[in-house]
């Protein structure tokens, strides 16, 4: 859990690409330690706010700082204390596995023996390691998104910022970024984690940010947000084509998402209806 100090803050923070406001004058703050999500439908303004937080874009107006460095002024700072893992592929296609996180290692001023060591664990964590003399085009997309989650912890960050890294990821590799993330909150670790997962959000983020349009449009624990959107109970199972009609009835006011190999209900029913319906329908 965090802290009181805080670590990012954004102050009525805009950005505007010609006519458009992606970010309209956004205010939040993140402590230490803190996992928050971001959520919001394509085109919210997710992306850009992230990209303003490592410097990529400048802000059009209004204030943003990490760690007590603002992004206006202290960039080289602020890129030696975060960690990126971006939406885009931006692994650098002339180069294998090894050397997309080598050359990170040597542009954060890594001694070479630690280097290799980091490598060499980021490679076994993601599972990479039979990859590492590959070229970027060999690599599936799933393998990409390990990548590039795995060159984001070379510099071991105090703030880390993660841009859907799960996308397109299987269920098995998307439990191991989980652990990862876990394992780096335990660590006290700030995290920033854009998703259009509401499962993620709730399993890793201590606080959730809603955006819409640029501009956030609320703000929770994942328990509130989803007490408050879709509903008290929620019951997870494996997804299984033939008993997904039989809940449809059951649970007609029920709103049925599905994840991967994962099937959620939400309802707003009183508790206890899920466990009336196990006990009819044993599966
Ligand atoms: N470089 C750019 N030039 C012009 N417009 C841009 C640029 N980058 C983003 N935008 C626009 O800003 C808005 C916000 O985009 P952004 O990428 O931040 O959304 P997002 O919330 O990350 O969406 P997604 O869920 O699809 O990743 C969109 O309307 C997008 O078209
Ligand atoms: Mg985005």
């Amino acid at each position: 859990m965090g802290s009181q100090e805080v670590l990012i803050e954004a102050q009525g923070l805009t950005k505007k690409f010609d006519g458009l406001t992606a970010v309209d004058h956004i205010d939040f703050k993140v402590y230490k330690g803190e996992c928050i999500g971001f959520l919001g439908p394509n085109g919210a303004g997710k992306t850009t706010t992230v990209r303003m937080m490592y410097c990529f874009l400048p802000p059009t107006s209004g204030e943003l700082k990490l760690a007590g460095l603002s992004v206006n002024a202290q960039c080289r700072e602020i890129k030696n204390l975060v960690g990126v893992a971006p939406q885009e592929d931006n692994l650098d296609p002339d180069f294998t596995v090894m050397k997309n996180l080598t050359v990170y290692c040597r542009y954060f001023g890594i001694p070479k023996d630690e280097a290799v060591k980091r490598v060499n664990e980021q490679l076994k964590f993601f599972q990479l390691e039979e990859k590492r003399g590959v070229s970027i085009g060999a690599l599936s997309g799933g393998m990409k998104r390990r990548l590039i989650f795995a060159r984001a912890l070379i510099n071991q960050p105090q703030i880390l910022l993660l841009d859907e890294p799960t996308t397109g990821l299987d269920p098995q590799a998307r439990h191991l970024a989980w652990d990862e993330v876990r394992n780096l909150k335990k660590k006290q670790v700030t995290i920033i984690l854009t998703t259009h997962y509401m499962d993620e959000a709730a399993v890793l983020c201590d606080r959730i940010l809603i955006i819409d349009k640029g501009k956030i449009i609320e703000e929770g624990s994942p328990v509130d947000l989803v007490k408050k959107h879709a509903g008290e109970d929620v019951l997870e199972l494996d997804y299984d084509e033939n008993v997904l009609s039989t809940l449809k009835e059951a649970f007609p006011d029920a709103h049925f998402e599905r994840l991967g190999d994962r099937l959620q209900i939400f309802t707003d029913k009183p508790h206890g209806v899920f466990e009336g319906f196990l006990q009819d329908h044993p599966m």
